[in-house]
């Protein structure tokens, strides 16, 4: 179990300066009484969304209350609280950086200088032609900012948007951290493994503490706790991308058919070692890792109340893969024809990035007559969904072949006995659910069922 933490927190009184400008602020609204000099508290309350007690002790300033409130305060009012606005005073908190890195209900918050220090963006893609994704980057936003989660992670199947997500939101964020540092696991050629452990953990160490002592020791445990007191003394934002490469192919976790779990070779290079002292070490930072399979191994710790979170990633929208298609080129095509290509896809953008050069390339814009050649799997496309199920464990696969063979949605019932020889309840229902969370299946409380692109994927693959 996770012991709650307790942090050194910083709390914040206005200086003269910004409770002036505070104050001129609000004598230019109607609720100002000239003759008072003052606006009732309750106005106050209803313009900023706190509340008269916390107003109260603002405007004391006595007492010391959470930087957020003034950061809100002044952004109620259309204000940036600057440094010299504030000043603090030390209760139980965190460092300025992270709580400058808290903004809430979109308020301005004076950044702390750009991030230099540190930073190194990898490989990180150029998303500055980013679609949609708004909800997600604001729940996200919530979880590193307001929620200080320690480790997120961004899950979903090949193709569906996972590094252009969290590259973005580690731009959103970056302002907010002294360092950022992205990385990805996937080897450069598939023959190739990912990165050792003791080589990552040094690459880490040298960018985030380069004046650290560059004699790093040795054994990977003294490494490992080299980066846990670098990630306490410096907020960074450290990006994760494709953890799946190094992950064991089927994890410990993932239970065989009659429910214990399967072995796998000894993996003295411990990366969910890492992965679980990221989540659960004591640290100021926080990590948000990407992958196409369910790490089980911090699912298991994850919860609304910790700060280990998940996020499925979705498709895109019919209105965002126009965007992308029209960034691309022209395309001609009905609302009807529009739609079914889209959903004949899952919204999948790499998928639908191949098939608009395709369109493009073969049909010169045209979707009526992509279409009408009913080719709908070609072989780039066959690439990226072979990556995907080489993953899948065999019961996975025994599902999805079982759902390809069905036109229609299957009950749970009626699934698990067509699967042979038998298995148990909580083993199926934990392949579904991992399916469900990389958008590999549709399910509901009832039934099952394959997207279209899938289930002909599927029948061509596994069906025998
Ligand atoms: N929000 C977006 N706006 C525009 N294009 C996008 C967006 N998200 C993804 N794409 C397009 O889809 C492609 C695939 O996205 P991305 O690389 O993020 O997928 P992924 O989920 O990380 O896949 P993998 O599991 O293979 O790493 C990108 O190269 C980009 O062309
Ligand atoms: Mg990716």
């Amino acid at each position: 179990m996770l012991q709650p933490q307790r942090r050194f927190r910083k709390t914040a009184i206005f200086t003269p300066q910004g409770f002036q400008q505070i104050q001129t602020a609000i004598s230019q609204t109607d609720n100002w009484n000239p003759y008072t000099k003052s606006c009732p508290l309750e106005a106050l309350s209803e313009q900023t969304g706190l509340s008269t007690h916390t107003l109260s002790k603002v405007h004391a300033r006595k007492a010391g209350v959470d930087l957020r409130t003034l950061v809100r305060y002044f952004s109620a009012y259309d204000l940036t609280l600057e440094p010299s606005d504030y000043q603090s005073s030390i209760r139980h908190g965190e460092t300025t950086e992270r709580l400058l890195a808290a903004p809430s209900h979109g308020a301005q918050v004076t950044k702390s200088p750009p991030p230099n220090n540190g930073t190194s963006w990898g490989l990180a893609p150029d998303v500055s032609v980013f679609q949609g994704r708004t909800a997600e980057l604001a729940t996200l936003q919530q979880w590193v900012l307001e929620d200080r989660c320690h480790l997120i992670a961004l899950l979903g199947m090949g193709g569906i948007g996972k590094t252009w997500l969290v590259t973005k939101l580690a731009e959103e964020v970056q302002h907010q951290f002294k360092s950022i540092v992205w990385r990805s696991f996937r080897p450069i050629a598939r023959s190739h493994s990912p990165i050792p452990l003791s080589d990552f953990l040094d690459d880490l160490i040298r960018h985030l503490a380069p004046q650290s002592n560059p004699t790093i020791p040795e054994p990977i445990g003294a490494k490992m706790q080299q980066l846990m007191d670098i990630l306490r003394q410096i907020p960074c934002f450290l990006v994760l991308d494709n953890v799946e490469s190094i992950l064991p192919a089927h994890t410990p976790q993932t239970p065989s058919r009659n429910g214990s779990t399967e072995q796998h070779p000894p993996d003295d290079e411990t990366y969910p070692e890492l992965l679980q002292q990221l989540a659960q070490g004591r640290h100021q930072s926080c990590v948000v890792l990407t992958s196409r399979v369910e790490p089980k191994l911090l699912l298991s710790m994850s919860g609304e109340n910790l700060g280990i979170r998940s996020l499925p990633i979705r498709r895109l929208q019919l209105t965002e893969i126009q965007g992308m298609f029209s960034a691309r080129a022209s395309f001609q095509g009905t609302p009807a024809e529009w739609n079914r290509l889209v959903d004949y896809y899952g919204g999948n953008p790499l998928i639908l990035s191949i098939v608009a050069a395709t369109i493009q390339r073969l049909f010169a814009g045209n979707i009526t007559e992509f279409l009408r050649q009913n080719t709908m799997v070609f072989d780039e496309i066959r690439e990226v969904l072979d990556r995907q199920f080489e993953r899948l464990s065999a019961i996975e696969k025994d599902v999805m072949r079982l759902l390809a063979l069905q036109d229609t949605s299957v009950s749970f019932p009626d699934l698990r006995s067509k699967i042979l020889p038998s298995i148990s309840t909580i083993v199926l229902l934990e392949a579904l659910k991992s399916l469900k969370v990389l958008s590999l299946i549709e399910r509901t409380a009832a039934d099952s069922g394959l997207q279209p692109l899938l289930r002909d994927y599927a029948k061509e693959s596994f069906v025998w």
